[in-house]
């Protein structure tokens, strides 16, 4: 547990400004049932999932990025030269190396300045807030921006109606930023976790150092995300809720005083099930599934951009963000805004 009342560090990170882009092209329910058995009330009652957006044939991971960094710079009154660390968190990079967030930052016109790609799968944008929320408290940096981007149809297989149907493609930007004097919004703390014993629920496991590009991976379609969906829904709800209790239990609150829990929007039904977890109504969680997806990394920051450009997360709310993902990866954020 990363907690600021138990640690000697000077300074505190808030988040100075959000941007989000989901690409035009939508995927419908209605177009899957032309690729694979499924029908759209099947998935809407087991996914609360309509639409998804797809990034166009030109469009790579770092393109997405660029569109929601450049928006999340603005808002937060800043120029690229002003960063002094950029984090990319994503599982879908546009090559194995360089790392994306060096794509970007060349994208951005940012200085030289450290680059870093974050792979933690879904959980991904909480883990850059725990490392940006650790430079920034010890002074080391003053800017830093953290994405969650994806292009994920270019690792799903259409042939599989267990995995197709829930991912989407699309990016979420914010700058965190020291702290300054008068400004109250900052970083609680965060709680992160990993349980390698339980990777095989999720994978991608060809083309990789373990089992290199051949014929044989492209022929059993191994370039592709595999997923035990019913084992992975379990650990969903019980790592989110148990991450999310250690942040209340961290900061003496109770859920009440929660204005916003940020789920990793993955299924409405695992998100219902932490809201049940707290005893609260779905009308305190944000639910922006139904035409986004499950973005992996980016769906936590594009939720919270997507409430924050509509009025529903105002300055002063305190923010629970929540996710799990492949690894199984598991943490929270809670931070007031
Ligand atoms: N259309 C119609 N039927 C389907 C579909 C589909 N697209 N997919 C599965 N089914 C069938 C199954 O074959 C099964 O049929 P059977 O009973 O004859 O075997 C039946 O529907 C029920 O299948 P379940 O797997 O039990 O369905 P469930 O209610 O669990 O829903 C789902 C499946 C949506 C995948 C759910 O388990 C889920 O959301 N799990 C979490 C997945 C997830 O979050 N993955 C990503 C995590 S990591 C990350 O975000 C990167």
């Amino acid at each position: 547990m990363m907690d600021k009342s138990s640690s000697t560090q000077r300074y505190h990170t808030r988040i100075a400004g959000t941007g989000s882009y989901l690409p035009e092209k939508l995927l419908t329910n209605k177009d899957l049932e032309k690729l694979v058995d499924t029908d759209d009330q099947w998935i809407r009652e087991r996914t609360g999932i309509s639409s998804r957006h797809m990034a166009s044939d030109e469009e790579a991971t770092s393109d997405l990025a660029l569109r929601a960094s450049q928006i999340a710079l603005r808002e937060a009154g800043l120029d690229a030269k002003d960063l002094d660390m950029i984090l990319v968190a994503t599982v879908s990079p546009d090559m194995v190396m360089p790392n994306t967030a060096c794509l970007l930052q060349q994208k951005l016109g940012a200085p030289d300045c450290m680059a870093l790609d974050i792979s933690a799968a879904c959980t991904g944008f909480v883990y850059g807030i725990s490392i940006a929320d650790q430079f920034i408290q010890t002074g080391h940096s003053k800017n830093i921006l953290l994405v969650g981007a994806e292009v994920l149809h270019r690792f799903v297989d259409y042939t599989d109606r267990n995995t197709c149907i829930l991912f989407g493609d699309g990016a979420g930007a914010c700058v965190l930023q020291r702290t300054q004097e008068g400004q109250d919004s900052t970083v609680y703390s965060t709680h992160l976790h990993a349980d390698g014993g339980i990777s095989h629920l999720f994978t991608l496991p060809g083309g990789g150092t373990a089992l290199p590009f051949s014929q044989k991976v492209l022929d059993e379609r191994l370039h592709y995300v595999r997923m035990n969906g019913r084992e992975i829904f379990k650990h969903a709800v019980r790592t989110m809720s148990k991450a999310c209790d250690e942040a209340l239990t961290a900061n003496n609150m109770s859920p009440e005083e929660v204005n916003w829990i940020i789920p990793h929007q993955a299924n409405v039904r695992i998100m219902e099930a932490v809201a049940k977890h707290f005893g609260v109504s779905m009308d305190k969680v944000l639910n922006e599934i139904e035409d986004m997806a499950n973005i992996s990394a980016a769906t936590v920051i594009v939720a919270m951009d997507r409430a924050i450009r509509d009025g529903r997360i105002q300055r002063g709310h305190n923010l629970l963000l929540t996710a799990f993902g492949a690894g199984i990866t598991s943490g929270s954020a809670l931070l007031k805004y």
